[in-house]
């Protein structure tokens, strides 16, 4: 009877803001500190927008523009932004993906907030602790806002760089309504660039799609998964990468001395970017596929090897015609992972197969350790969001230093909002 009454309040929590829970978002503001501020004004509004391929899109927008503005950061400044709904009738809110923000900052409708409704403000404020590439998106009913275009880059860079590259440029691959653009761009991004430049870009895939992509004309390295770096990232060449619906990978491009080097994507070529000057290398077929159970190197003396679990949980995501499901429930009746401040927690996300299931836990990083049971070999891999595959099986550790109530689901926002959500809170 316990079990079940926690379960019910935390489903009612996540639809009002009445919460049984002894934690709640209001008391969870970010602390007072010295931290040089940067301060951002955003405004939601629907405006039509003419692609470049003449076509008009009924669009809702962030000043303007979708996707909206890139927030850039450095690591350690205080983010303020002051959002504005003009006209979106059901209310808007801006959830920072992938950022560790306080909770009352996370800005997910109807647990963190209330949705900021026409003529009404709300302020974001947190600091910027991790560099990384990260995004935005309006988190009220999210796979319809998301798809409409309230979605933006949020980068923070680091104080030091680990790496330097001539250019630094942000790439969200989106499904605007029906048509697919790269940074409001149809047909394809092309980045200018002299030869032996190196480039990094930051790719996000804000749909609800798997991207297969491949690098071709140039090696390559993958230096960060969802923000955080890889450790002594090896250089790929004809490999391959999928990019789960929510997630971000950092590349890192050396032009050639001739010729282009090109991103391709393996599905649609409004997604390709090529990158320098001259004729486009030929095409290939990607001869292998990154997988980040073997990539990079393990640390000398890494920590995980002393874990000890407090607590483990088992999420098996399923899916059919109409429902999605996390151990056979949906939203409303999924019980809660409830956690204490400090535990380590074991959370293992088995994919039962019926589609791609990139899953996301709000408020956290975890690192993966390993996958079908295999632990991983190569550099720790830290993720917000995890791709899951047909009867993937994926053993993730977080641990819960970040108090509050926090969504975790599909980052497929259709499936999402179709029942493969719940919820992470703290006693
Ligand atoms: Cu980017 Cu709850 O999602
Ligand atoms: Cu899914």
């Amino acid at each position: 009877a316990e079990h079940m009454h926690h379960a019910g309040s935390a489903a009612h929590a996540a639809h009002s803001q009445s919460s049984a829970q002894s934690v709640s978002c209001e008391t969870l503001t970010a602390e007072d500190d010295d931290a040089p501020v940067r301060e951002f004004e955003m405004t939601a509004a629907q405006t039509p927008i003419k692609l470049d391929n003449g076509e008009e899109v009924k669009a809702w927008t962030f000043n303007g523009l979708s996707p909206g503005p890139e927030i850039r950061v450095t690591e350690g400044e205080r983010v303020v932004v002051k959002l504005r709904n003009k006209d979106i009738d059901a209310g808007v809110t801006i959830h920072w993906h992938g950022v560790v923000v306080p909770c009352s900052q996370d800005g997910v409708a109807g647990v963190t907030q209330d949705a900021v409704k026409p003529g009404e403000e709300f302020t974001y404020t947190f600091i910027a602790s991790s560099p990384g590439s990260y995004w935005y998106h309006s988190h009220q009913m999210s796979s319809i806002q998301a798809e409409k275009g309230l979605l933006g880059s949020f980068i923070v860079e680091p104080k030091e760089a680990e790496y330097t590259a001539a250019q630094d440029v942000a790439v969200l691959m989106q499904k605007l309504g029906s048509t697919w653009i790269l940074n409001g761009k149809t047909g394809g991004l092309a980045i200018p660039g002299n030869p032996g430049d190196t480039v990094r870009l930051r790719l996000t895939n804000t749909t609800d799609d798997t991207q297969k992509m491949v690098v071709e004309g140039a090696p390559y390295r993958i230096i960060a998964l969802d923000g955080h770096a890889i450790h002594q990232p090896g250089i790929l060449e004809s490999t391959g990468f999928k990019i789960g619906a929510g997630q971000r990978f950092d590349l890192l491009i050396e032009l050639p001395e001739q010729g282009k080097a090109v991103v391709r994507s393996e599905q649609n070529d409004h997604f390709n970017i090529s990158l320098g000057q001259g004729a486009e290398p030929i095409r290939v077929a990607s001869e292998r596929q990154f997988s980040l159970t073997d990539y990079g190197a393990p640390l000398a003396n890494d920590p995980i090897a002393e874990i000890s679990f407090d607590q483990s949980f088992e999420l098996k995501l399923g899916q059919n015609l109409f429902v999605n499901t996390i151990n056979g429930q949906s939203f409303h009746e999924i019980p809660p992972i409830l956690v204490k401040e400090g535990e380590e927690i074991r959370i293992t996300v088995t994919n039962e197969g019926g589609g791609d299931h990139p899953f996301h836990i709000h408020g956290h990083r975890f690192r993966v350790l390993s996958k079908n049971g295999e632990p991983l070999k190569g550099s720790p891999v830290y993720l917000d969001t995890i791709l899951t595959q047909d009867d993937e099986s994926y053993e993730l550790y977080l641990i819960a230093d970040n108090p509050g109530l926090w969504m975790a689901h599909c980052h497929n926002l259709q499936h999402a909002s179709m029942g493969m959500s719940m919820m992470l809170n703290y006693e």
